[in-house]
């Protein structure tokens, strides 16, 4: 075995010592685990934390951070700023109790934009339980296939932690929207992995997909690619798995393809 080689195998060898040794302390770490899947992620949930979203409480966690406009979410405002002139309705997968719709209510003429929110069945009834007056175009949906059809499906941070193909999602769309934008799609270089993120009073499954995946699903599905971008300040690793590599946080923005 040449050096390079030496050397890479001793590399890995210490940052997976590393991994196992933060393993011990899993209250002091934000993911743990590498898992095939969401349900084998949902088995290995700590005794005593809630198993993933759909529980009341969780959606307090970083509902005030969701609600601010950082500068990862530009280019979704970005898109949605320039498609405003076509769009009547945009579905918001995972849009948790409208977070995205109140932290662009100053960028956007919402008053003109029927914004429905799918989310999980806790979600939706914290976003209504907290729907304020202002709320006039916000509405929430716990099925994706009761929303009506849409210009743009707008995906923000859902894809970490959805747990089906984007192509099932999309399946379940009862017209496909011209436009779809995702932002914060975890992905790395390898087979997809499943993590578990720490939440504190729960723990969440939270999918890390190869690199390939979304572009290839928005192909097959009969979308361009018209803009992707990557977030660099919140690249990461699993820090139970460090030796799986960079975990490179991306968004896209796709357009239907013309037919005939
Ligand atoms: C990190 S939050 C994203 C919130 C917001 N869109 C943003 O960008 O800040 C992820 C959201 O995805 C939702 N989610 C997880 N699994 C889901 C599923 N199978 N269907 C719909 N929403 C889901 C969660 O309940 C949560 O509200």
């Amino acid at each position: 075995m040449g050096t390079a080689a030496l050397r890479r195998r001793l590399g890995r060898a210490v940052r997976m010592a590393i991994g196992r040794y933060r393993a011990l302390k899993p209250d002091t770490i934000r993911f743990r685990g590498a898992f095939r899947s969401h349900a084998e992620a949902l088995q290995h949930v700590r005794p005593g934390k809630l198993k993933g979203y759909d529980n009341d409480g969780v959606s307090e966690i970083s509902k005030a951070l969701m609600q601010e406009v950082p500068l990862w979410d530009y280019p979704v405002l970005y898109w949605l700023k320039r498609l405003a002139p076509e769009i009547e309705r945009v579905i918001d997968a995972g849009g948790h109790i409208g977070v995205k719709y109140r932290a662009f209510a100053r960028y956007l003429e919402l008053d003109r934009i029927d914004w429905v929110v799918y989310d999980l069945p806790a979600q939706v009834r914290a976003g209504r339980a907290e729907a304020r007056p202002q709320d006039k175009t916000l509405s929430f949906v716990e099925r994706l296939e009761d929303a009506p059809p849409a210009d743009v499906l707008l995906g923000s941070g859902l894809l970490p932690y959805l747990d089906q193909p984007l192509a099932d999602l999309i399946g379940r769309l009862s017209r496909r929207p011209r436009h779809i934008l995702l932002n914060k799609v975890a992905t790395r270089d390898g087979p997809s992995v499943v993590t578990l993120e720490n939440f504190r009073l729960a723990e969440v499954p939270y999918h890390i997909r190869n690199a390939r995946e979304v572009p290839d699903a928005l192909d097959a599905l009969g979308y361009d690619i018209v803009d992707s971008w990557i977030i660099e300040s919140i690249a990461h690793r699993i820090d139970t798995h460090p030796e799986l590599g960079a975990v490179v946080s991306r968004g896209y923005a796709a357009r239907l393809r013309e037919t005939g």
